[in-house]
């Protein structure tokens, strides 16, 4: 029996990720195509809580210590919506890859949450539903900004600053993009420390990139309200420089970039917390987008997403 179910889905930065966690100005996108689902069951007195999963599959006292952020999300949800976290059964699915930038953990914690409060029957807020998605992101990488947290559960781009977020993104054309995966997984968590580390060593080289990564964020979004590609890319492109400068790219992640430009992409860059995981392209146009996800394969990604960015009514 299924008592409650909930849904989200991948997301991909456009720019600002690492200096987001600083408080400066990013812009994050859904991937509505890659989705995570949770089921919740409650069950009967004398029962134990268990996991269903991919990864897992039994009690919650016998989880493997990647999936301890899954416990904090079901603890976390079952306290908040008075429900006993020792009596769910919880089956998981996701699409999402783990460790390559598209948000796993946020979308797995997001899926989770919501499937708790829908079979308490309660209504989250935004805002409780983000506190709650939090709690198991700092389980999972320290000091998360809040991006990847909004963003999967956002059918929008979603702009941030001072770790909030910030109103929409208008968009004036459909706008295509391929998420190349690099093959390599990486932990948000060490890539975030290592940009820490740095910015204690060199504190003025790093500032200075992060203050740049937050200017590029007007441009972008005015490229994308104005439909734009050249000017689009042309950030994009710049920002997966500065993110190589601050030690987060790598070889892998540079070649696919060099593979998308090209191929003709207007830019192309790293996406998420990087030291491994995906690149994320801009395809010239729509149609152009095939051909683009074929260069990156030729370049070396195992496997692509094609996503497409569309107007929403009165943006255009
Ligand atoms: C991870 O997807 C994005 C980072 O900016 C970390 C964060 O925002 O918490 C690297």
């Amino acid at each position: 029996p299924v008592d409650g179910v909930g849904r989200s889905h991948g997301k991909a930065i456009l720019i600002g990720e690492h200096a987001v966690v600083y408080g400066a100005a990013a812009i994050a996108l859904p991937v509505p195509s890659v989705e995570a689902i949770a089921q919740v069951e409650l069950l009967p007195a004398g029962e134990t809580s268990r996991l269903t999963s991919r990864l897992h599959s039994g009690t919650f006292a016998t989880l493997p210590a990647e999936l301890t952020p899954v416990a904090a999300a079901v603890h976390a949800a079952a306290t908040a919506v008075g429900l006993d976290p020792d009596r769910i059964h919880l089956r998981i699915g996701s699409q999402v890859p783990i460790g390559r930038g598209m948000g796993s953990s946020a979308a797995v914690a997001a899926a989770v949450v919501e499937a708790v409060a829908d079979a308490a029957g309660a209504q989250l807020t935004a805002e409780v539903r983000h506190e709650l998605i939090q709690t198991s992101e700092r389980v999972a990488h320290g000091n998360p900004s809040g991006l990847d947290a909004r963003t999967v559960v956002s059918d929008q781009p979603v702009r941030f600053l001072q770790r909030r977020p910030q109103g929409s993104v208008p968009v004036a054309r459909p706008t295509s993009f391929v998420i190349a995966d690099s093959g390599v997984s990486a932990s948000t968590a060490v890539a975030v420390a290592t940009v820490r580390a740095r910015r204690e060593a060199a504190p003025q080289v790093v500032d200075a990139v992060i203050e740049e990564l937050s200017a590029l964020v007007d441009p972008v979004a005015a490229a994308l309200g104005s439909g734009d590609m050249t000017g689009l890319g042309a950030g994009m492109t710049r920002a997966h420089e500065l993110l190589r400068e601050i030690g987060v790219s790598s070889p892998v992640l540079d070649d696919l970039v060099e593979g998308a430009l090209a191929a003709g992409s207007p830019g192309a860059k790293l996406t998420g917390s990087g030291g491994g995981g995906c690149v994320l392209a801009l395809a010239a146009s729509p149609q152009a987008a095939d051909d683009l996800a074929l260069a990156l394969h030729a370049a070396g990604a195992p496997r692509t997403w094609t996503m497409t960015l569309a107007p929403r009514k009165g943006d255009a």
